[in-house]
């Protein structure tokens, strides 16, 4: 369980902490294959970090190189205000410029059937791949206060693919279907970096290191390492 964690006092600090790692990690791909690719998190706590990106750091590295992937999706169109691609596109895309043909959302433009969406998706994946699972060069995801990251939430069916790589999961709690990547995709990244922030989320990252919840989340610790971007009041559970 090797948690590479960096605590800072306020969001905006781990955000900006954050935005260094992943300029960091896109640059070191770039180095060495002359491409990037990242699956971007969805919520509501990334937008931040993508306006940090494009505001920040547009000439740090040649964005063009970049392929820019999902770890999830809501099941809606790609302009629906629940879109995690709309968010991106609007936090991050479109402010740096980005071409269309770098982007490769799950749901696709004309959001069919979204089993055909997750089929489709797999088979773009595997067109880079050379080995039996794609190898992204980061996967950035947050966590959410059960202990989920990406679309994989506890007690849901895709939690125990180890087959497929993006699958349709039904979430109960949420009553609505999810696109998602399936564990082997995030435990053959070559990083996976969290971004999590607030209070609320205290009690799913203090549980992380205990042996009372078995989360999503602690599965994915427990089979690779992992970075973490936090603040104070996730690590402590109080803010500053
Ligand atoms: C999504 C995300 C999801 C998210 C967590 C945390 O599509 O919503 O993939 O896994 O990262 O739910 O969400 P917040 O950042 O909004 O707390």
């Amino acid at each position: 369980m090797d948690m590479n964690i960096d605590i800072a006092a306020t969001p905006e600090d781990v955000v900006q902490r954050c935005a260094r790692h992943v300029i960091d990690q896109l640059q070191a791909a770039l180095d060495a294959r002359g491409v990037a690719r990242i699956a971007l998190a969805g919520g509501t706590t990334p937008r931040r970090l993508y306006a940090e990106l494009a505001q920040n750091h547009s000439n740090d590295i040649d964005w063009s190189s970049v392929e820019f992937y999902f770890g999830d999706e809501r099941n809606v169109p790609l302009d629906h205000p629940d879109s995690n691609f709309r968010m991106a596109s609007e936090s991050l895309f479109t402010p740096l410029g980005i071409a269309p043909r770098r982007l490769f959302p799950i749901v696709s433009p004309q959001q069919r059937d979204p089993e055909y969406d997750a089929e489709n998706y797999e088979r773009q994946l595997r067109t880079w791949s050379s080995g039996p699972v794609p190898t992204l060069d980061i996967a950035l995801l947050g966590m959410g206060e059960d202990g989920h990251f990406a679309s994989l939430f506890p007690d849901t069916l895709a939690l125990n693919e180890r087959e497929r790589l993006v699958v349709v999961n039904p979430i109960p709690k949420l009553h609505a279907h999810r696109l998602t990547m399936t564990f082997p995709m995030f435990e053959a990244a070559r990083s996976v970096c969290f971004l999590v922030t607030g209070a609320n989320k205290h009690d799913a990252f203090a549980s992380l290191r205990g042996n009372d919840m078995d989360t999503p989340t602690r599965r994915l610790i427990q089979s690779r390492a992992t970075d973490w971007f936090v603040d104070q009041a996730c690590a402590e559970g109080s803010g500053p």
